[in-house]
């Protein structure tokens, strides 16, 4: 049960007395005759319900009224007030005042006044306790012992601090990056706030900024009669998730450059400024800088939202991981469907461990679903993920008839070459597309594109 704490501020002591015995047997009750007294109270035992004398003698009533608020909007204030002044009653509404109530008191009706206004303090506080624990049970947990994640970690805690620096989150697919985001947002200031997700690529290119900035009735042809609020309104006092960022069509990347220089923006068909504060955190699958070095990115849209950087290396590049991940999964799966694994067996650890992850953290998650639908336990063998034994790999290559080596020997080099161009060119210049075709990661693809001296082989093949 909470016990609430309530001040009553009059100069009339027979009004102070009286409402403090009438309140007392509720409540923490707290009385002053000034308002300054109570205001210099206010940070030693902060109370959850004032009631406040409009007609003060030094402070007046709505002043006081403005400096609780500004102190602590939380803090309740029903005024008191020797007559019905509808004018002054209208503008402690506007300041803040909860509701008001007309001498003479009539105790009765006042207690449950107060009592009604504590209700909402109650639930508001009983709401954030509930949400607080749902955010300690279920926040998503990164998890990863590789030095490489430990860091990404720490790094993260330090960043999500700051209100509005703008993150971005590189890696291939699956390796977490939403995830991260999300992590972000938990730890951040604003957690309480919305966290609000947007797929770039999936949204149409001409409707991305009405999305976005939301359109005034009227805009186009097809807009609402009332027009409409966008993502980044609704993201407001939070964390607004901007995925596939690299996906936005250059229009769109000017909107979005010129609302994270100015905070400021305007609904499509709109001559009102608007201005938000929310924190952008975005992510790409995609080789940014190539695409900047090909016009398709813009260069300074990229400072702007990369003024911190997180790289996710692949599974493939931090192995010391794929077991606790796995493991992670499997409790978390095995309760989702009422099944109970004590662990995983050594074959099908050794496989987990060697396997070449392509899809990363994400299809190592599905093969964990599998295998526990399918498993009978009480550990999760071989055979629960679809594989009888260890030599059963996929393969990494493809498995096709290669030619004999002709006598007069091959250019290794130049072959290379041709399948990373070839690569390039089917996948429209997706550097991590290409690589997964090539069956290396995306950082080896790099690299050996680097060594071949293909960085303007990748411009040409886009051509
Ligand atoms: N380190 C991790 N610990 C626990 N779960 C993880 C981890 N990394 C990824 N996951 C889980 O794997 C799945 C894929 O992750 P996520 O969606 O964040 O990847 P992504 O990088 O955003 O991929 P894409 O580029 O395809 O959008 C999710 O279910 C996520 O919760
Ligand atoms: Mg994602």
């Amino acid at each position: 049960m909470i016990r609430f704490t309530v001040y009553i501020v009059d100069d009339e002591v027979s009004i102070r007395k009286g409402v403090y015995f009438a309140l007392k047997k509720y409540y923490r009750m707290k009385a002053f005759p000034r308002a300054e007294n109570a205001i210099a109270e206010l940070k030693k035992d902060p109370p959850d319900l004032i009631l406040l004398d409009i007609g003060l003698p030094g402070m007046s009533g709505m002043e006081a009224l403005r400096r609780i608020k500004a102190a602590d909007p939380n803090i309740l204030v029903i005024m008191v007030t020797a007559y019905e002044d509808i004018q002054t009653v209208i503008s402690a509404m506007k300041l803040g005042a909860y509701d008001y109530v007309v001498k003479p008191i009539q105790m009765s009706s006042l207690r449950l006044t107060v009592k009604n206004a504590l209700e909402t303090v109650r639930m508001k506080k009983e709401i954030q306790a509930l949400q607080e624990r749902y955010l300690n049970e279920n926040l998503p947990c990164f998890i990863g012992e590789s030095d490489v994640v430990q860091e990404i970690m720490g790094f993260i805690e330090k960043v999500a601090r700051s209100r509005d620096t703008p993150i971005l989150i590189m890696g291939e697919s699956g390796t977490g990056k939403e995830l991260i985001a999300h992590t972000i947002h938990y730890k951040s200031p604003q957690y309480q706030g919305p966290f609000v997700p947007i797929n770039c690529a999936a949204i149409p290119k001409e409707l991305i900024e009405s999305e976005l900035f939301g359109y005034e009735k009227g805009a186009f042809s097809g807009a609402g009669a009332s027009g409409k609020r966008g993502l980044v309104e609704a993201a407001e006092e939070g964390t607004l998730f901007l995925d596939e960022v690299s996906d936005l069509s250059l229009e769109a990347q000017a909107k979005l450059l010129r609302f994270l220089e100015t905070g400021e923006y305007y609904r499509v068909g709109g001559t009102r400024r608007l201005e938000i504060h929310t924190r952008v955190v975005s992510a790409t699958n995609k080789d940014v800088l190539g695409m900047i070095e090909k016009g398709l990115f813009r260069e300074d849209l990229y400072y702007r939202l990369s003024v911190v950087k997180i790289q996710v290396p692949s599974l493939n590049e931090r192995r010391e991981d794929i077991l606790p991940v796995a493991s992670y999964f499997l409790e978390r799966l095995g309760r989702k469907h009422g099944k109970r694994f004590t662990g995983i067996s050594h074959d099908a650890g050794e496989f987990l461990k060697s396997y070449n992850w392509k899809g990363n953290v994400r299809e190592l998650k599905n093969m964990i679903e599998r295998g526990v639908l399918v498993g009978e336990g009480p550990q999760l063998r071989l055979s629960d993920l679809g594989l009888n034994d260890l030599h059963h790999h996929p393969p990494i290559t493809h498995d096709t008839a290669l030619p004999p080596l002709p006598e007069c020997g091959i250019d290794l080099g130049a072959l290379e070459a041709h399948y990373i161009r070839e690569a390039l060119r089917k996948t429209k210049g997706n550097a991590v597309e290409a690589a997964k075709l090539l069956g290396m990661s995306y950082y080896t693809f790099r690299y050996r594109m680097r060594k071949l001296g293909l960085t303007t082989g990748l411009r040409a093949s886009s051509a």
